[in-house]
């Protein structure tokens, strides 16, 4: 009998049901709110093009880069960050940062905690360093650091909690300064590294913004991305970690792809060093997503009325919605018919029970289009 194909890793890893359901919501019939995509109207091509032609007048901009990233970048990076560029390693997106992480940090066998609903990309990723992976729930105020608690009060040591700190994928929520603060505190006494995964953190269009969890401690690694600010063609995120931990990714990063891509990353250097352009793109940014996402939450309320559980985001690009009695694994067949595609909260699903629940991104239709989208979720819901 020949051996499997698969390493046992790679058989850890669960497929994302999200890639395969983006296929049946691509069709051009079908407004979806599935994907997680920016809107292509705000996506900055020229201003892009333009960098790209400066960023070709330097030699090095088609040759390899530092596996850490072109110090360009890294510096333009820090700066945003307000933090020293020896704590910047640049990426092939935040993505690869999470994978690298997970490589660097894990061992088989040990704990990493995650939310529930999760972001399928970290799931992923620990599955495939076989992480024993506890999934704990996210509410209103974020990570649920009283079910954080007891997980360690019952001996359990995580060696990572992940969390998406800002306009949570899927969850839509923000955790609050007092869950920052606890998580923080539940870092230092039981020495695990929060991951704080935060791309969508610079799309707040409503209330307060909360100081980072990596400004209350030292045991942060904060991910960011320029793929929801800028393109996500770019391929362009970054990592702020202690220096020891950036080091042991740098080795890794090395046997991963050697470095990023040297002109992405030029680019990117240039537009947020641009102040005046960025500070104008994302306040272009969070005008219009603030527009769609009103536009949803009237058409939902419009349309479902009390029937649909939700909570009205202040950024990001999701809105995580309840409609108790509904499978909405089973409905969305019947609401592809009907020409409207989301995600069912089910994908997202490490051990709860999210069957009644869905994802909508407001970030890719037009307002007038939401509107459209949610009057046929409706009439498919019914
Ligand atoms: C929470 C979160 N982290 C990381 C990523 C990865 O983004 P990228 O690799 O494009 O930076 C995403 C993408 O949707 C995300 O939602």
């Amino acid at each position: 009998m020949s051996a499997p194909l698969a390493s046992k890793a790679a058989a850890n890893v669960r497929g994302s049901a999200i890639r395969d359901l983006l296929a049946l919501t691509e069709r051009p019939e079908v407004l979806s709110m599935a994907g997680g995509l920016p809107a292509p109207e705000l996506l900055p091509a020229q201003r892009i093009s333009a960098a790209a032609q400066n960023a070709l007048a330097d030699p090095g901009a088609l040759q390899y880069t530092a596996s850490a990233g072109a110090a360009r970048c890294r510096a333009a990076v820090a700066d945003r960050l307000g933090v020293d560029q020896a704590a910047v390693l640049v990426t092939h997106g935040s993505q690869q940062a999470l994978s690298l992480l997970a490589q660097a940090l894990v061992d088989p066998g040990e704990v990493v905690v995650v939310d529930d609903p999760v972001y399928v990309g970290a799931l992923q990723v620990f599955q495939a360093v076989r992480a024993d992976i506890r999934a704990i729930p996210i509410g209103p105020d974020g990570t649920d650091a009283d079910e954080l608690t007891r997980l360690l009060e019952a001996g359990v040591r995580p060696k990572i909690v992940h969390t998406v700190s800002n306009f949570h994928n899927p969850r839509g929520v923000t955790a609050t300064a007092a869950t920052r603060d606890r998580l923080v505190a539940l870092a230092d006494r039981y020495g695990f590294w929060i991951v704080e995964d935060d791309p969508y953190g610079e799309l707040r269009f409503r209330g307060e913004t909360i100081e980072p969890i990596a400004a209350r401690s030292d045991r942060v690694i904060r991910l960011g991305s320029a793929s929801k600010i800028l393109a996500p063609a770019l391929r362009v995120g970054w990592m702020s970690a202690p220096v020891e931990v950036l080091a042991v990714v740098e080795r890794l990063r090395q046997a991963a792809d050697l470095c990023g891509s040297t002109l992405s990353q030029l680019i990117v250097a240039e537009l947020l060093a641009d102040t005046p352009w960025l500070t104008a793109h994302l306040a272009t940014q969070r005008t219009e997503y603030q527009a769609r996402c009103d536009a949803l939450v009237t058409a939902l309320h419009a349309e479902l009325g009390d029937r649909a559980i939700f909570a009205e985001p202040e950024g990001g690009m999701f809105c995580w919605v309840q409609i108790p009695g509904i499978d909405a694994e089973q409905l969305l067949p019947t609401a592809v018919e009907h020409g409207v595609g989301y995600v069912p909260g089910a994908a997202f699903a490490v051990a709860a029970d999210l069957r009644d629940c869905l994802r909508l991104s407001f970030a890719t239709l037009t307002a007038d289009r939401l509107g459209e989208a949610v009057s046929r979720l409706g009439r498919a819901a019914l």
